[in-house]
């Protein structure tokens, strides 16, 4: 648990605020976030890194704009991967020369945006989108800085659908296609080549998993800054936030170790920012017995989907804090899906109307929730020391309509 989540005279709190005055105002599900965490946090990033490094917050993992906000006056940067993120990047305050665009599908809409907004860096990810990059800077005359993601063949112990670093995955440039990529780079004048980018996947536990990786980018690098003036190398983001073998700091100093003083970096951590900073309020609804003990909570895999996506682990405290039972239950949301499970094995007392927390569900639990089912999503709320602030009105479903064209004709 971390320290801004406290018990007190048997309560809950985040920060000073009373995390059941927070369900009874805002009602469930609702998302609940500490900005002293997620200070903390950006801010043992921009110590571990100098004045030249960067740090850009991936904003897939939370995209809310007071959430950007906090990371933008902190001196942060961010990692987009659509048109959409980085129009919430400028809205927030976000500064543009910070910002590097990842993504293997960027559309021709969000290269020009990216273009006209000029960014920090596009992070290529194939030849043909380098071609299209050239192709409408030219027709705009405008010039953008890019940097080339390579997939560096490697892999990493996580879930599956977590590895981005291998040739099986679909993301970076082959190192057999570098070498055209960099011929087709040295014949305009509208893009310039400034940096190499890599990015191994989520769930990174310590520095050892991460270095052949590593040290693949750091020889590209090297050979690539021989014929084109390169500036940074984008290491990409990953550390686990769950890892007792790495702090942000030792992760970040043994990776500058390893590369020679002229070399900044931009690291673009998503999870180890955030992850840890929020928590979901659910309410428990109905009891009953199959062959488990079910608890029927009123937030569902729509809210927060990575149980039943990664088998990720969210570990779940009972406002009420009840004894221990001396059997498992199955805490399940109202969705019409036996995957939605949030734990299979909860082992504490449940009363109907019992508020839970699940935790660590600040990265990728709001940010990939959905309407499935014909639910509007839930509210999020920032608490700062005794104060707590509405930074996302829950959905409903009178707007979620408007959008669909249903008449007679
Ligand atoms: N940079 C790039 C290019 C990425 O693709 C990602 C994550 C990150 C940085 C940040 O990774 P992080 O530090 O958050 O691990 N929805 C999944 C995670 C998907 C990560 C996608 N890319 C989950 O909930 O575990």
């Amino acid at each position: 648990m971390i320290t801004e989540l406290t018990h007190k005279k048997n309560q809950l709190y985040l920060e000073k605020v009373l995390l059941k005055d927070i369900a009874e105002k805002y009602g469930t599900p609702c998302y609940v976030y500490s900005k002293s965490y997620i200070c903390k946090t950006v801010k043992e990033y921009m110590s571990s890194l100098t004045k030249q490094d960067l740090m850009c917050f991936a904003v897939k993992a939370n995209s809310n704009l007071s959430i950007l906000r906090i990371i933008a006056e902190l001196g942060g940067g961010f990692d987009v991967v659509s048109g959409g993120e980085l129009e919430r990047v400028i809205l927030a305050g976000g500064d543009p020369k910070k910002v590097v665009f990842s993504g293997v599908g960027k559309s021709d809409d969000e290269i020009y945006y990216a273009l006209k907004t000029q960014i920090k860096s596009i992070n290529i990810e194939s030849k043909s989108e380098l071609q299209r990059v050239i192709n409408i800077a030219q027709r705009n005359n405008l010039s953008q800085e890019i940097a080339l993601r390579i997939n560096p063949e490697t892999t990493l112990e996580t879930h599956p659908y977590l590895e981005t670093g291998a040739l099986y995955n679909k993301f970076g440039i082959s190192f057999d296609e570098l070498d055209s990529c960099l011929e087709i780079i040295k014949k305009q004048k509208h893009i310039i080549l400034k940096g190499i980018a890599f990015h191994i996947g989520s769930g990174i536990k310590n520095f050892t998993e991460f270095q052949i990786a590593l040290t693949k980018a750091i020889e590209t690098y090297n050979g690539v800054s021989k014929n084109f003036g390169l500036s940074f190398l984008d290491v990409g983001g990953g550390l686990s936030p769950y890892t007792d073998e790495e702090t942000i700091n030792s992760f970040i100093s043994k990776i500058k170790k390893e590369l020679p003083s002229n070399i900044n970096i931009i690291v673009e951590p998503g999870k180890s920012i955030i992850a840890k900073a929020g928590v979901l309020l659910t309410k428990a609804l109905y009891l009953k017995k199959l062959e488990n003990n079910i608890i029927v909570v009123d937030a569902g895999m729509n809210d927060m989907i990575r149980v039943p996506l990664y088998q990720g682990k969210h570990p779940i405290i009972n406002l009420s804090l009840r004894p221990k039972s001396k059997t498992p239950s199955m805490v399940v949301g109202p969705i019409c899906e036996s995957a939605d499970i949030f734990t299979k094995d909860y082992m504490y007392d449940v009363h109907e109307h019992d508020i839970l927390a699940i935790t660590d569900v600040g990265a990728y639990g709001f940010s990939m929730s959905s309407n499935y089912n014909s639910r509007p999503r839930a509210c999020e709320v920032l608490v700062q020391d005794d104060l707590a602030k509405l930074i996302r009105q829950r959905e409903n479903n009178k707007e979620n309509l408007a959008l669909e064209i249903f008449d007679d004709n």
